[in-house]
């Protein structure tokens, strides 16, 4: 029996990509839900004898979300629904498992398990570990597409690894593999536009964060960012030199992540994040040098400002990570002000802006992406809401040497008051370079 299901253009977008892992995410409503779900209907007919797995988070979101919609879009006469199993049955062999992840524990029952498809729906609910665990569960002998196939909206535990993973990169390719990301608009969907035309109208009395959130799909921030005066549009400025401006480093050392930013201080106490360095799984003297070579010759660094741990001796050899970064070639360190939350109130204060006047801390555009990438993303901490949240651990390094280096200003107030009696810097130094040199880009994934 043939039977047709209509779709709309993004929804024929999702079931058509050939992408390893594709994420259909933004606004809610979008349709994402029943493309998952017309997808996999259409994968089983086609691919007889197939195994495809639709993940929630919890069971209850699943029996609400993801069961009704199978039992609305699978005809009865292809394929008949287990509830004791979660499992629909198709006669052509195809089976696709209908299951949630509610804690990390939970992947244990896929261990054994076999998946051409893999669905996320609502992927940012999810945590990363889980989706790359999932990840190992696509495999088989079959022949047939293997394909992890996610939706969700903005906001979530996940928000940031799928924002990292799909939205800020598009449509690329990695090892081999091939990602692709498909916007959702509400408007996209025309069957909601037309049965429920006031749907769009409630989502637009929504309050701004919700409304950005769900109505247009906007995955630059989220609900209960820290730092929520920043702006992409405002803090985000294209490079100019900093010919003949005060040059600082601020540096959070780590094993698991090394971020040092660069920043230039204009005459009238403006502040300037140029370039940055971010990478995993450096030595002391790896972080020391390569934070050396980043810096032409020519730029007249005034100091580097670190976490005071750098200078605790180790026990087994006496020496600190200061003396070994020392002999490595970086100098000039000077510990910076641990004051957790006076240090955050401080860069509050740098990003703050409004209509005529702009943040006195803003970031070169392109030269230094994982620190603008991981500011917006801070979240308030539960045990304190004034501090910030240490998870997930990754996105707190950049910000970390943001803090550092702001702390190490602290006649910055007072230099705005007084700009004409500022000393004029690197005078000795004729620049060669002249525009701001690009940051060096370090992916870590
Ligand atoms: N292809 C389709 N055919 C019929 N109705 C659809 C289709 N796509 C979406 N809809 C309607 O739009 C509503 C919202 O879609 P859904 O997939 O739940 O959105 P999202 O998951 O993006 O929030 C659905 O409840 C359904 O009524
Ligand atoms: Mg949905």
């Amino acid at each position: 029996m043939k039977k047709e299901i209509s779709v709309t253009a993004k929804q024929a977008e999702f079931i058509n990509s050939d992408a390893d892992e594709t994420f259909f995410g933004g606004a809610a409503g979008g349709g994402k839900s029943c493309a998952q779900v017309i997808d996999a209907l259409f994968f089983s007919v086609r691919y007889p004898g197939s195994r495809q797995l639709i993940l929630r988070r919890t069971f209850p979101e699943l029996e609400r979300s993801i069961v009704p919609l199978t039992k609305r879009f699978f005809p009865k006469s292809a394929a008949k629904y287990i509830s004791s199993k979660h499992l629909w049955q198709f006669k052509n062999g195809s089976a696709i498992e209908l299951g949630y992840l509610e804690s990390d524990g939970d992947t244990s029952r896929y261990q054994s398990a076999e998946y051409d498809v893999i669905r996320f729906d609502e992927l940012t609910h999810f945590t990363e570990s889980q989706y790359l665990y999932m990840l190992s569960r696509l495999r088989g002998a079959n022949g047939y597409p293997k394909r992890v196939k996610s939706t969700g909206n903005p906001g979530g535990v996940g928000h940031e690894f799928v924002k990292r993973r799909f939205i800020d990169k598009g449509e690329y390719r990695k090892n081999g593999r091939k990602f692709k990301f498909i916007q959702s608009f509400v408007s996209d969907n025309d069957f909601l536009m037309r049965s429920d035309p006031n749907y769009l109208k409630r989502l637009s009395e929504l309050p701004e964060k919700e409304r950005r959130r769900l109505l247009e799909g906007d995955w630059s921030f989220f609900d209960g960012a820290y730092f929520s005066e920043f702006k992409t549009a405002v803090h985000v400025i294209k490079p100019f030199s900093v010919k003949n401006m005060t040059l600082f480093r601020s540096l959070d050392y780590g094993l698991d992540m090394t971020a040092c930013l660069w920043w230039a201080v204009d005459k009238g106490g403006n502040m300037y994040i140029y370039r940055e360095l971010y990478q995993s799984g450096l030595t002391l003297s790896d972080a020391a040098r390569l934070i050396v070579e980043a810096t032409p010759y020519d730029e007249r660094i005034e100091y580097t400002v670190a976490s005071p741990d750098l200078w605790n001796r180790r026990q087994e050899s006496g020496v600190s990570g200061v003396e070994i970064m020392n002999g490595a070639g970086l100098t000039g360190l000077i510990a910076a002000d641990n004051g957790r939350v006076r240090g955050l109130r401080l860069l509050r204060e740098l990003l703050k802006h409004s209509e005529g006047a702009p943040p006195r801390l803003r970031f070169f555009e392109g030269c230094c992406r994982n620190l603008v990438r991981c500011l917006p993303l801070l979240t308030h901490s539960s045990r304190d809401p004034e501090d910030v949240s240490g998870t997930p651990h990754e996105i707190t390094h950049a910000p970390e040497a943001l803090r550092y280096g702001a702390m190490s200003r602290p006649t910055f107030f007072e230099r705005k008051s007084e700009p004409s009696r500022e000393r004029s810097f690197g005078d000795p130094f004729e620049r060669k370079n002249e525009e701001c040199t690009p940051t060096y880009e370090y992916l870590f994934e």
